[in-house]
């Protein structure tokens, strides 16, 4: 028995030159390396140039993926990006990236479901093949969080940072499930009633100006790791699947604190654990697909293992997805 499976064929990943570290940012809150990596786990994270925006870094790891993949913009049909921090109100930053790709032919659209959209891009990306929509598709997370940070509040401005991830995602005939390669499942949550935890107090239809990232820690901390593992629970609940048969949990970077707390709750050892957030601080959607490239490209993922994705974020958004690689 064989079924129609949405399958990764090429992964990219692209952080801005310019590294902030902790020290750098002491020089400018009040705020120490010892407390940002206490706290979050966090040592670094990149900071887009001036005048390089969301759609170039997609288009960076939209172009490694392509190359990874074997293949060129020509064999794409679908663009998605996910983001929270498109170059312009509109038009979309995934038709910019249409556009810098050299495309005019094809679909291509924005998502917006803050740190939980690269889980919400490949889930729709995946129905959308599947349903005959598009052959291939790059579905990519980039982010600009610098732009919509408060460079004056230490409680938020030292978590995040900008980057990009991609994958090339196409289709193919696999043995049934849970066996083959490919998206096995996905789990979508959101509660708007949560929106006042994490958010941006500006907009074009409320302030008419980009706003600022606002966030109480403390509370969105302490509904992150109940939702994260709910979610993934229904996801093995759907799939017969279980913890123990995770090779990869690959979670949104946004905490190491709540990225060790899920693994430890769901009883997956920390060795499974893919961890990048020391090194690029909290990307919003572009998180996951960055861990996912760097465990792609330094040869932890091996053909045939089970990858378990989460994220959780403003909304609050929350999803996860199970992936064989
Ligand atoms: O994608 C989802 C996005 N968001 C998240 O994942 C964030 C979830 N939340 C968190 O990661 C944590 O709540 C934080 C890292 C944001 C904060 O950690 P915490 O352990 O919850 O600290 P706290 O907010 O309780 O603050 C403890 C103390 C406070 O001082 P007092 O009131 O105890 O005197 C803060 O004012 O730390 C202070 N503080 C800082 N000190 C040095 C807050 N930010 C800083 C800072 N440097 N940058």
């Amino acid at each position: 028995m064989t079924e129609a499976r949405t399958v990764i064929l090429g992964t990219g990943g692209y952080l801005p030159e310019k590294v902030l570290t902790n020290d750098d940012l002491a020089k400018m809150v009040d705020t120490s390396d010892e407390w940002i990596v206490q706290r979050t786990g966090i040592r670094r994270r990149h900071i887009a140039a001036e005048g390089e925006t969301t759609s170039d870094l997609a288009t960076a790891a939209a172009r490694q993926a392509l190359a990874n993949a074997g293949l060129t913009p020509a064999d794409i049909d679908l663009i998605l990006v996910a983001t929270t921090t498109p170059d312009l109100t509109f038009p979309a930053t995934a038709v910019l990236v249409q556009s810098k790709l050299g495309m005019t032919h094809g679909a291509a659209f924005d998502l917006q479901a803050v740190c939980s959209g690269f889980i919400y891009g490949l889930t729709m990306a995946d129905a959308m093949l599947k349903a005959g929509q598009a052959k291939r598709a790059l579905v990519i997370g980039a982010e600009t969080m610098s732009r919509l940070l408060d460079w004056g509040d230490r409680t938020t401005c030292v978590l995040f940072g900008d980057g990009a991830g991609a994958v090339v995602l196409g289709i193919d005939s696999q043995p049934a499930k849970p066996a083959g390669k490919g998206i096995l499942h996905a789990q979508l949550r959101s509660d708007g009633s949560h929106r006042e935890k994490l958010y941006v107090d500006g907009g074009p239809s409320t302030t008419q100006t980009v706003g600022h990232l606002r966030m109480e820690g403390k509370e969105v901390f302490k509904h992150a790791v109940g939702m994260i593992t709910d979610v993934i629970e229904a996801c093995f609940a759907a799939t017969g699947l279980s913890a123990s048969d995770i090779d990869w949990f690959i979670p949104h970077q946004a905490n190491i604190r709540i990225i060790d707390a899920s693994a430890k709750k769901l009883g997956i050892p920390l060795e499974r654990v893919v961890r990048t957030v020391e090194n690029h601080g909290n990307t919003s959607a572009a998180s996951i697909p960055l861990a996912l490239h760097t465990a792609a490209s330094d040869g932890r993922l091996k053909p045939g293992d089970l990858l378990l994705l989460e994220a959780m974020g403003g909304g609050f958004t929350w999803g996860s997805l199970l992936l064989r690689w």
